[in-house]
């Protein structure tokens, strides 16, 4: 292992203040997406969708890396040209997904453990020789009225660190994906509860396999409360650094400029409770947050906290960057240029967002 490429390579991900697009949805995710907009689902609307990505003029100066599934990382533009060169050619580092999915955890109703160990050296070795530098590992969390167990979050953070040892081993910048999913009517102090449990546990497994943290990307969820919680049980934080954080919102709506406050002071508390400040960039999944939103949150937190932070700050969405062009794309050659625009101004924004710079205007101006 060259630890110093590794470290390097983790630095440039975080580097002037750009950050990841994911682009790695498995065929059946992909394939789902494209359904519900009446896009074909064949190998080769994926790979035009994916040139359409690659090839977005300008995409480089907002994004540093982008992670490609196994089908993308071997494919070409139509003329021919591999995507991997395209992404050289712009300057962003080709990353990989790697796990084979998040499947039933035996004897755990309702709960998952990602699988994709078995094999695993010997694929990095292969995407690494095919100019790969980083790769990527999703464990899933799953909040309900008795989850997620400990042996949940047990067996999800071994395998994530077993995972990130191996990357390390083939010169692989591993990035370190525990999802704690926004599904379900939990609060939000209930997510940040987990997420902590979450973090602690796959911190101590990572420290346990020897996975150099420098040389590591964390991807985590953004403490948010459950998707279907009634507004008015929404809870509200009253400041970092005091004892008591959590007040009930009486029968109110958070407005949106609270909530997105709320969301960046819980979220930074979490994190500088559980990430080690050797970890050089956090970059944070999208999880099904609206495009808007995501910027918004991650803006606030780098405006509120960057300089008191160990880590970079920064972003590494899939929805959240991807979903506005997919729309407008709708799997037809003659929205292509539309379609590009909205993704490079969603990288765009992100990239404000990492300077603490996104503002409503930003999305005006581009409407
Ligand atoms: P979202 O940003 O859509 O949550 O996806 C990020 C990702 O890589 C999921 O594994």
């Amino acid at each position: 292992m060259n630890t110093q490429e590794l470290i390097n390579t983790a630095k440039a991900l975080m580097a002037a203040d750009k950050g990841l697009l994911a682009m790695d949805e498995s065929n059946p995710t992909c394939n789902k997406r494209f359904a519900k907009l009446d896009i074909p689902q064949t190998v080769e609307a994926r790979r035009a969708y994916r040139e359409l990505i690659v090839t977005t003029p300008g995409l480089g100066e907002s994004i540093s890396g982008v992670i490609l599934y196994d089908e993308t990382i071997r494919q070409q533009k139509k003329d021919g040209t591999p995507f991997l060169k395209v992404l050289a050619d712009e300057g962003i580092i080709p990353g990989i997904k790697v796990d084979t999915g998040a499947k039933d955890l035996a004897a755990h109703p309702g709960e998952k453990i990602t699988e994709g160990l078995d094999g695993l050296r010997d694929h990095l070795k292969e995407y690494f020789q095919m100019g790969a530098r980083f790769a990527k590992w999703r464990a899933v969390i799953v909040i309900g009225d008795d989850l997620p167990s400990r042996s949940c979050l047990e067996a999800n953070a071994h395998a994530l660190a077993r995972y990130a040892a191996l990357c390390q081993e083939a010169g692989l910048v591993p990035i370190v994906e525990p999802e704690v999913l926004m599904d379900g009517g939990h609060t939000m102090e209930r997510c940040r509860a987990v997420t902590e449990e979450v973090l602690r546990n796959v911190f101590i497994q990572l420290n346990c396999q020897r996975v150099v943290l420098e040389g590591m990307i964390l991807k985590p969820n953004m403490v948010l409360p459950g998707l279907t919680r009634p507004p008015h049980q929404e809870v509200k934080e009253v400041g970092v650094g005091e004892q008591q954080y959590q007040v009930r919102l009486a029968d109110r709506q958070p407005d949106e400029e609270q909530d997105i406050n709320q969301v960046a002071n819980i979220t930074i508390k979490s994190l500088w409770r559980t990430v080690p400040a050797a970890v050089p960039g956090i970059a944070f999944l999208s999880g099904g947050q609206s495009a808007e939103l995501a910027s918004a949150r991650l803006n606030a937190m780098n405006l509120r906290f960057k300089s008191q932070l160990p880590w970079a700050l920064s972003f590494s969405f899939a929805r959240a960057i991807q979903q506005p062009a997919l729309e407008i794309w709708q799997g037809k050659e003659a929205n292509v240029k539309a379609a590009q625009q909205a993704l490079l101004h969603r990288a765009r924004c992100n990239r404000a967002a990492r300077r603490g710079e996104y503002t409503a205007v930003m999305e005006r101006h581009s409407a």
